[in-house]
């Protein structure tokens, strides 16, 4: 479990005064929980993501990751190998120069013994479709192919969690789509742990669990259909709803005498 306690985190003074990023959250994610997290730009999003891993550390508050404390140094090798990352450019976190290499970079890393490592290698290419591309240079595979890479070798490390940070947003519509089936299978199928950061409020309907982040709070921790019932609270902090819950809105405003048959009205869902 992911326990988090009244995390700040503030990036000290450029210029001027220290800049508060994080302020006050508390979120506790459950094993093998699948979560979605949605806030306007500058919100705080990846900088939560970075705290989770232990890759930033709280200015005030704790992060637990299965009672390992991300402030210890001892235990943040650890906690980095627990938290996996995925983020938006795959092509920034891809250093090896073939995808078999890239699957291994990690395990290299953790002193995984041969045997062992290429077992690893094998089933990852195996299970994410890469076979085919094992000795080819990664930034030649497509955008959705390296990301599936990124996967894959975050996978390779046998997480338990899994941030995905913007993930589909350099994706095609074809590419994008093929995300969402490929994260319920490591969520169902491995039971790890998932938390899919995106601007697109249609993506977050693939999870069971929405957190909005504002201003570095979380706002509202729920289930997305009802989150998304609220539209005028959603509208007030800048964020668009799934359009099928926008259209549902302005009907009922409609329906209600509240809305005239004045085009400009409609313009938010045209
Ligand atoms: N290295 C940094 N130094 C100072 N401020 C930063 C740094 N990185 C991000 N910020 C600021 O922190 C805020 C939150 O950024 P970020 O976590 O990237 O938001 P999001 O991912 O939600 O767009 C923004 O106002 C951003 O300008
Ligand atoms: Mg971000």
């Amino acid at each position: 479990m992911i326990r988090i306690s009244n995390l700040y985190f503030e990036f000290p003074a450029q210029e001027g005064s220290a800049v508060q990023v994080l302020d006050g959250i508390d979120l506790t994610i459950a094993d093998g929980e699948s979560v979605a997290l949605m806030g306007p730009n500058g919100s705080g999003k990846t900088t939560l993501a970075r705290c989770l891993n232990g890759l930033l550390q709280p200015t005030g508050g704790e992060v637990l990751v299965d009672g390992l404390n991300s402030s210890r140094a001892d235990d943040l090798n650890e906690i980095r190998r627990r938290v996996g990352m995925v983020f938006q450019n795959p092509e920034n976190q891809i250093v090896s120069t073939t995808v078999e290499r890239e699957i291994a970079f990690g395990l290299e890393n953790l002193g995984i013994e041969h045997d062992e490592m290429h077992r690893i290698v094998d089933e990852m290419l195996r299970k994410f479709g890469l076979e085919c591309y094992r000795t080819h240079a990664p930034h030649l595979l497509s955008g959705g192919e390296m990301q599936r890479l990124a996967l894959a070798a975050v996978m390779a490390m046998s997480p338990k969690y899994i941030v995905f940070d913007e993930p589909t947003s350099f994706l095609d519509a074809a590419s994008r789509k093929a995300v969402f089936p490929m994260i319920r299978k490591v969520n169902k199928e491995n039971n790890v742990a998932t938390l899919f950061i995106t601007q697109s409020p249609e993506e977050t309907l693939h999870f069971g669990r929405l957190l909005i982040l504002h201003r570095g709070k979380i706002v509202r921790d729920g289930v997305p259909s009802e989150i998304f019932a609220d539209v005028a609270a959603m509208q007030k902090i800048g964020l668009n709803v799934p359009a099928e819950y926008e259209v549902n809105f302005y009907l009922q405003k409609f329906s209600d005498g509240k809305l005239s048959l004045n085009p400009s009205d409609f313009l938010p869902i045209l």
